[in-house]
């Protein structure tokens, strides 16, 4: 890989964010794209960015993830996240360069009962599940040096997710009820960013091999229920001045939503260990360091 830039899709989300201030700490050439330069409703954008670009690598950050709107939102989901990413593909491919693609837990139905490995079979519960699958099916069936990575429950100091919403409700509501019956593996967007870089730091130095092309499931270590995780946040968030709420434990049943989540989506991280010798740190101290960086961020203000 030369000195061309790395192409950055999804830039203004929690993990494009991250994955830009991981890039530029490391000192690499790359372009941060938003949807204003590349957009998935309008194809001919990605092929007119990407030949304006000529990046040596794309890492694509950018997807439709509000897992509930999916459901009635059924083609924008699948342009964002199987059509986008087939044209990124075919255009990589073209071009001989990796493609690193992020995919999610969801694609899973969470019924193994213990973690996830990247063979076992896919059977997504929902639409938003169910195009990330397609996404991930379209980017391995093209010729490209296409790495997918399946994430999980990703919380940052800077965008609206579970960890910020938490925050913010205990600052009105002193009881909050929070799904117990539900177990994944939260993951911090900088701690994925830094496992993603490494990654083609490795590709940069080495080059490409064809055992580099499949999926690998990268997450913060350990896991956690929503509760669990809610646990943690105020653990931390108490230590900065925040109030804790009483955490109410609740089913899935308790709190229905358009999209039906899977109950346990676990992903078993081995393959990562083995194959690029990456190990992300737990949950639980990822989840110290996002909401101490949110809570001592500017003025300490979150907002939703
Ligand atoms: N969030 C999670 O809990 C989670 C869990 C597992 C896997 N993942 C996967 O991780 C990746 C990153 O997620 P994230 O949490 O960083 O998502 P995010 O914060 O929602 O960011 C998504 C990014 O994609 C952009 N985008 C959306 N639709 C687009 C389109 N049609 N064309 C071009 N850009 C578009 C958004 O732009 P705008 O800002 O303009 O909307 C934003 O920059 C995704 O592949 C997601 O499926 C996420």
């Amino acid at each position: 890989m030369s000195d061309r830039p790395i192409l950055i899709t999804g830039s203004t989300g929690q993990l494009g964010t991250a994955l830009v201030t991981c890039a530029a700490a490391a000192g690499l050439q790359y372009v941060a794209s938003d949807r204003s330069v590349l957009n998935f409703d309008k194809p001919d954008t990605v092929e007119s960015h990407f030949f304006r670009t000529k990046p040596s690598l794309v890492l694509n950050a950018a997807a439709w993830t509000d897992v509930n709107a999916a459901e009635r939102n059924i083609e924008a989901a699948y342009r964002a996240n199987r059509n986008g990413p087939a044209i990124l593909a075919a255009l990589c491919a073209r071009a001989m360069i990796p493609l690193i693609h992020i995919s999610t837990d969801y694609v899973f139905d969470g019924t193994k009962g213990i973690p996830y490995v990247e063979t076992d079979a896919v059977a997504p519960l929902g639409v938003y599940g169910a195009s990330k699958e397609a996404g991930e099916r379209a980017v391995l069936q093209s010729d490209a040096r296409a790495i997918v990575i399946r994430t999980a429950w990703l919380f940052s100091a800077g965008h609206r997710n579970f960890a910020r919403t938490m925050i913010q409700a205990a600052r009105s509501a002193p009881q909050l009820s929070i799904v117990a019956d539900q177990r994944g593996t939260p993951t911090a967007a900088i701690d994925l960013a830094s496992a993603v870089l490494h990654i083609v730091d490795i590709l940069r130095r080495r080059g490409w091999r064809d055992s580099d092309r499949g999926i690998f499931h990268v997450a913060n270590r350990g896991d956690a229920t929503w509760h669990e995780f809610a646990k943690q946040i105020f653990n931390v968030a108490e230590a900065h001045g925040e109030v804790r709420p009483k955490l109410l434990p609740i089913t899935s049943a308790d709190w229905p939503t358009p999209a039906q989540r899977p109950a346990d989506s676990r992903l078993d991280c081995t393959k990562l260990r083995q194959h690029f010798g990456i190990d992300l740190p737990n949950w639980r101290d990822a989840t110290r360091r996002v909401i101490t960086e949110m809570l001592t961020a500017r003025e300490g203000q979150v907002s939703p």
